[in-house]
């Protein structure tokens, strides 16, 4: 039996469910070729980063202003142009490239907070070929004066400057950090999103007790990291007006399917391609086949949702329904 993987995504007819997420991996252009041969529907390039293009335009202007040292001290604040993956031209130069190396979409991707002159940048992802263009909203709430409510017209903000740019797809990938994450995924969808990827896992810097500094900490996610995804895309399916992916801790076709069955339109890998080789992605392709055949589905637009929310026999179940249950009936020894 032969099933149906299509999926749509972003308003993109995608010949599978399966993207590959933003990372570095996705910026060589080999590594793109042996992703789609692998499979993969689609890839989403490394962000772009909203301080990338701010210190390439104060370095321009430094260039201008050469002897003068009026910019001097704010570089500083900047890392070396070496730490960046790519000044705001190669990325654009990378999708050119990739789309002419590659017939699957290739999805652009922004990372910033403010919404300044560097959102042009949208415009310019778009000319230089992208399919859609996915906005990381990175925001660490830590100024103690903005309120929530605040920093959630920010978002939407951006959103609609953004969007404004655009006639290709937007997505936003967003944390899970709001008091109500399912109405600000309401209202990211109403100020021009087309997508919603959920969710952006935030860097957690850490001490270093040798040399007594903060050091960021990249960890790769662990299959248990679904989980939070997963609950909110089924709470989330079939009642906002976005298409949804679902990143963070998919490391098998388990993953997929699961967030086939909350309502994803796509799943996004990063971690498991890092820690198992490009070539996961036609394994995981392949197990959620045979998963499909041997439940006799016939396309991944029928088990789409069929465990969201408002589909499964327990919808209590993804809210704080089994929670007591859960705790009371835990049956752990201490070591
Ligand atoms: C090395 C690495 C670099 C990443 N860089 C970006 C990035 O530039 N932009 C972004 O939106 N997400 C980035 N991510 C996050 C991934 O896109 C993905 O959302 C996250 O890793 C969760 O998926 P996973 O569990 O499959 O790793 C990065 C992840 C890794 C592992």
């Amino acid at each position: 039996m032969s099933v149906d993987l299509r999926t749509k995504y972003l308003g993109l007819e995608l010949k599978n469910p399966l993207v590959v997420a933003a990372c570095p991996l996705t910026q060589s252009i080999d590594n793109l070729k042996r992703l789609e041969e692998h499979g993969a529907a689609a890839a989403v390039l490394p962000s772009l980063f909203e301080e990338q293009i701010t210190h390439e335009e104060v370095e321009f202007s430094r260039a201008q202003d050469f002897g003068t040292e009026s910019f001097a001290e704010s570089l500083t604040y900047f890392p070396e142009p070496a730490e960046y993956r790519a000044t705001p031209d190669i990325y654009l130069d990378t999708i050119r490239d990739a789309k002419k190396a590659v017939s699957m979409p290739i999805i652009g991707s922004l990372n910033g907070v403010s919404r300044g002159g560097w959102t042009e940048y949208a415009r310019r992802i778009e000319e230089a070929g992208a399919d859609a263009l996915e906005l990381n909203i990175y925001l660490i709430a830590a100024d103690m004066n903005l309120s929530g409510a605040q920093i959630e017209e920010k978002y939407l903000e951006l959103v609609a400057a953004v969007k404004q740019s655009l006639s290709i797809p937007l997505a936003v990938k967003v944390g899970p950090y709001f008091s109500s994450p399912g109405h600000m995924a309401t209202r990211i969808a109403e100020a021009g999103a087309d997508g919603l990827v959920l969710f952006n896992r935030f860097l957690q810097p850490d001490i270093d007790l040798d040399e007594l500094r903060i050091s960021p900490k990249l960890k790769l996610s662990n299959p248990y990291e679904l989980l939070l995804p997963l609950r909110w895309v089924a709470i989330l399916h079939g009642r906002v007006g976005a298409s949804l992916a679902l990143t963070s801790g998919i490391h098998s076709e388990t993953g997929l399917i699961k967030a086939l069955l909350a309502g994803a339109d796509a799943g996004m890998v990063a971690s498991v391609l890092y820690q198992e080789g490009l070539e996961k992605v036609a394994a995981i392709l392949a197990g959620l086949a045979e998963w499909m055949r041997e439940k006799e589905y016939l396309s991944v637009e029928q088990l789409k949702g069929s465990m969201s929310q408002e589909n499964c026999p327990d919808p209590a179940a993804f809210e704080r329904g089994n929670y007591m249950k859960a705790l009371t009936t835990f049956a752990g020894e201490p070591i």
